[in-house]
């Protein structure tokens, strides 16, 4: 369609999807294990075990598709230039009423912090998770360590993700398009990217 670019093929969305459904069936299970208040939460996975086995097996599918979807944009998402040093000062405008016009590549530098973050924190909660999967396997410090290291990246993971998705959705209307259906506006483009865009519209 002539209003719209191509912006997400099959395989990043559908590996998007993955991590994103993984994320909230172990943040639905996590909140049981996390504290006594949440424990009724396993009630949605038939009880305790079925909640534990669900967290378990969450993980692993969250680990492997998180590292996935990272290295599918790491060209991106771990460059960063004078334009993405400029947004961060300016804290992409965010703060600002008026629309400050700082071009970006197909992620704004905000974003490729946010992936950076989200890979570190999948490397985070793999690695303890796999120490705790089955408590009596290390010693009592090496697993309690791993048990606040994990709750430390669970809560900041998210807050993360709270923020990710208000800025995916309300806070920048048209980006969901991209990831629900794979091509988004040329006008949001041309505000929210202008020098992907420009790259992808010589092609
Ligand atoms: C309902 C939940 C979610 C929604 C609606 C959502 C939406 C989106 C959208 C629209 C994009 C594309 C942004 C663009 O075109 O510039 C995106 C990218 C991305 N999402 Fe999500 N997402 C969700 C959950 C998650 C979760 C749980 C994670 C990881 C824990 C995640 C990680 C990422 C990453 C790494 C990217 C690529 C770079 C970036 O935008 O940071 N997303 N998401």
């Amino acid at each position: 369609m002539a209003n719209y670019v191509d912006r997400f093929n099959a395989a990043d969305r559908i590996l998007h999807w993955i991590v994103a459904i993984s994320f909230f069936l172990l943040m639905l299970s996590g909140l049981g294990l996390f504290a006594h208040t949440f424990f009724g939460y396993f009630d949605l996975f038939g009880g305790p075990q079925q909640g534990i086995m669900v967290h378990k097996w969450a993980g692993v599918v969250f680990f492997v598709s998180s590292v996935l979807l990272f290295l599918r944009h790491v060209g991106e998402t771990c460059r960063f230039d004078a334009d993405d040093r400029q947004w961060i000062a300016k804290l992409g405008g965010y703060l600002s009423r008026k629309h400050q016009d700082i071009p970006q590549g197909k992620f704004n530098a905000g974003q490729k912090l946010y992936s950076i973050f989200a890979i570190l924190a999948a490397l985070v909660l793999g690695v303890t998770g796999l120490v705790i999967w089955d408590p009596t396997a290390y010693s009592r410090e090496l697993t309690q360590f791993s048990l606040m290291l994990h709750g430390l990246f669970f809560t900041l993971s998210m807050v993360g993700m709270v923020v990710h998705v208000y800025l995916a959705t309300i806070g920048n209307p048209g980006t969901l398009d991209g990831m629900l259906y794979g091509q988004v506006r040329k006008r949001w483009a041309k505000k929210h990217a202008s020098k992907w865009y420009r790259k992808v519209a010589k092609d």
